[in-house]
């Protein structure tokens, strides 16, 4: 059953990658390994010969890209993308207290995180640490404790009879993890923890000092097969990397090579307005240095597809009324397209169509979703790079349950599905009747 081979590599890739800095490495080192070849955004890359690159920014986002000698402006470029981040909770930047002998580290809430599964949870921690060596000279790195060293108690509930009729949870004072319990009222320097923490990684560096920090707590149990049959896939942060991995796999794996593009933004979880957000001028720039002329770059937008991944709310069986009757898409019935009369989702009908029939020709079965009238609907990437770039957008996904839950749940074979229905994109050079054109015929 090769969707359990793709599945596992899949829960390994999330594993390894804790927050978007680790996601966007990952990718990275993927992509190197498999002869993509980086380049960087402040050395000059005009032009660049026939062959496939990426590209980072902030170590959280990146593009690859792939040029197949055709010009881009002839044959348009079969655009995805998704996003790195995830909801979670961030490390203030001075987050020592000490509280009866606790030592706890406040954080702020990154995202519409669910912030109930938090408790009880062993958390670890990670992110980037930005150091000082003997000479002043400033590096940064990432790290991961890869164990737990923290967690948020519930509060008993002979101390709370009425929690489980109503319970809110307060951000500022509820959700404080507890990292260490003191012997005296010193407070330990958490500069000096992560210092330590860093030289335990890399040995081969010599900072003198971590200065700052931008630390994400995570859970610490690996995503897992669930369901008495492994149909599920249980874990966190399967929005989004989940379509990070489909993607760069598809991209890698493509049949032939065709000109086309991944991004991997940051930061959409909380509006995407940033330099590494879809909102930012990243995927602009790199368009702008791969087609410089205006006009051929105008010419290749219109000639394109952005298919814009990113996770959807499957039905769940306890709140199937939560879903319109005619769109409740189920975990392992493939992909869903995402519909919205007020562009929450880029979706038109001739890109639906487009991809209803990579999915055909994949053979692979799709759904369709739209949210019901009286729940407001969530957004992607989609229209948002459709707004900035002008381009044909189709937002697709795979039915998930729990939603920006710490341990989220999706179905063990769409993962799989998701990343034929793409790599038949990446891998069809076809007619231009193939690609939705931007006026009618
Ligand atoms: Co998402």
């Amino acid at each position: 059953m090769p969707h359990i081979n793709f599945t596992t590599d899949l829960i390994d890739f999330i594993a390894r990658a804790p927050t978007a800095f680790h996601a966007a490495r990952s990718a990275g080192d993927i992509l190197a390994g498999r002869g993509f070849v980086e380049i960087h955004e402040s050395s000059p890359w005009q032009p660049l010969p026939p062959g496939s690159y990426f590209i980072r920014r902030n170590d959280s986002s990146l593009i690859a890209f792939t040029l197949a000698g055709e010009k881009p402006s002839l044959t348009g470029l079969r655009m995805a993308g998704a996003h790195t981040d995830s909801p979670g909770l961030k490390l203030k930047p001075i987050p020592g207290r000490i509280n009866h002998s606790y030592l706890q580290f406040g954080v702020e809430v990154y995202g519409g995180a669910l912030l109930a599964p938090w408790f009880d949870r062993d958390l670890s921690l990670a992110g980037r640490v930005t150091w000082q060596d003997k000479d002043g000279a400033i590096g940064s790195s990432l790290i991961d404790f890869r164990r737990p060293i923290g967690v948020i108690p519930s509060l008993a509930i002979h101390l709370d009879r009425e929690v489980n009729k109503n319970r809110s949870i307060n951000k500022q004072t509820d959700l404080v993890p507890i990292v260490m319990l003191l012997e005296d009222d010193r407070l330990p320097d958490l500069n000096t923890i992560l210092l330590e923490q860093l030289v335990r990684q890399y040995p081969k560096i010599s900072p003198a000092a971590v200065t700052d920090h931008e630390l994400f707590f995570y859970d610490s149990q690996p995503p897992a097969f669930v369901g008495l049959q492994n149909e599920f896939i249980a874990g966190s942060r399967l929005d989004n990397l989940l379509s990070c991995y489909a993607l760069i796999q598809a991209l890698l794996d493509s049949r032939t090579r065709q000109n086309s593009l991944v991004v991997l933004n940051d930061h959409e979880e909380i509006g995407s307005l940033s330099g590494t957000g879809a909102r930012g001028p990243f995927l602009q720039s790199v368009l702008e240095r791969l087609l410089p002329k205006t006009d051929e770059r105008r010419c290749c937008l219109s000639r394109s597809l952005f298919i814009s991944v990113d996770n959807a709310h499957g039905v769940h069986p306890n709140f199937a009324g939560k879903h319109d009757r005619n769109h409740r898409p189920l975990l392992n019935y493939g992909p869903v397209i995402k519909h919205n009369a007020n562009q929450h989702y880029a979706t038109d009908s001739r890109t639906a169509a487009y991809f209803r029939r990579l999915c055909q020709r994949a053979a692979v079965p799709v759904q369709d979703f739209v949210m019901r009238n009286d729940l407001a609907c969530g957004s992607t990437l989609g229209p948002i790079t459709a707004a900035e770039l002008g381009v044909a957008v189709v937002d697709v996904g795979v039915p998930s349950l729990a939603m920006h839950s710490i341990r989220e749940m999706t179905g063990s074979r769409d993962g799989w599905y998701l990343y034929n229905a793409l790599k038949e994109f990446f891998s069809s050079s076809g007619p231009d009747d193939d690609r939705p054109e931007s006026s009618p015929q």
